[in-house]
C-alpha cells in the first residue's frame, strides 16, 4: 500500500494560483485572442482554478498526451491522443500542465503546436522538477507554481496509476515496505 504525505496544502496551492493568474492578467492585458489549452488529464484541476481567476477574454481547449504507463517511471514515449480543435493561428496560446518532469511531453507538444503558427506559445505549470530534465528538452515553464526535488507527487490533478487526482492538496507518495 502507499501513503500520501501533504507537501502543499490546498490553501498554499490556491494562493499560488492567485499569484500566477494575477501575473497572467498583467502580462496579457490588451490581448483578446487568448486560448488556454489544458493538458489532459493532470492539468485539468489547475486549469479550472487558474482560468476562473483570469479576467481577460479567453477560450479554452484541451490536448492529451501520454508518456507514462501505470508506474512512476516515464516510458519515454509521447503519444498525442487528442489534438485541440480550436483554430490557433495568430493567437496567444497558453498551455496549462500539472508538472514538467523530464520535459519530454511538453517539448513534443510544443513542436506540434508551433506547426499551427500561434502568435505566441506560453507554458504554465503548477509544479516543476528541474533536476529531472533531460538535455533534449526544448521548453521551460514561463509560469511555474512550485519547484520541487525529485519526488513523486499526487493530487490536484496528478495521479499514481490513475488514483489520487481528486485530492484537493499536493502530497508525496510513500511506499510501505
Ligand atoms: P515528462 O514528459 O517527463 O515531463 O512528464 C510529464 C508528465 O508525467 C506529467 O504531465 C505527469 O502526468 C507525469 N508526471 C511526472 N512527474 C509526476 C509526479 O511526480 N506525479 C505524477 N505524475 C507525474
Ligand atoms: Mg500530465
Amino acid at each position: 500500500m502507499e501513503l500520501v504525505e501533504v507537501l502543499f496544502t490546498q490553501e498554499q496551492v490556491e494562493e499560488k494560483i492567485d499569484k500566477i493568474a494575477e501575473q497572467i492578467n498583467k502580462d496579457f492585458e490588451g490581448s483578446d485572442d487568448i486560448i488556454v489549452i489544458g493538458v489532459l488529464k493532470g492539468g485539468v484541476y489547475f486549469m479550472t482554478e487558474l482560468t476562473k481567476r483570469i479576467t481577460l477574454p479567453i477560450a479554452i481547449d484541451f490536448i492529451s498526451a501520454s508518456s507514462y504507463g501505470d508506474g512512476t517511471v516515464s516510458s519515454g514515449n509521447v503519444l498525442i491522443t487528442k489534438e485541440p480543435d480550436t483554430y490557433i493561428e495568430g493567437k496567444d496560446v497558453i498551455i496549462v500542465e500539472d508538472i514538467i518532469d523530464t520535459g519530454r511531453t511538453l517539448s513534443c507538444l510544443f513542436e506540434k503546436l508551433k506547426q499551427r503558427n500561434p502568435k505566441s506559445l506560453t507554458l504554465c505549470t503548477l509544479l516543476n522538477k528541474p533536476d529531472r530534465r533531460i538535455p533534449d528538452a526544448t521548453v521551460e515553464p514561463d509560469y511555474n507554481g512550485f519547484e520541487i526535488p525529485d519526488l513523486f507527487v499526487v493530487g490536484y490533478g496528478l495521479d499514481y496509476a490513475q488514483k489520487y487526482r481528486n485530492l484537493p492538496y499536493i502530497g508525496v507518495l510513500k511506499f510501505d515496505k
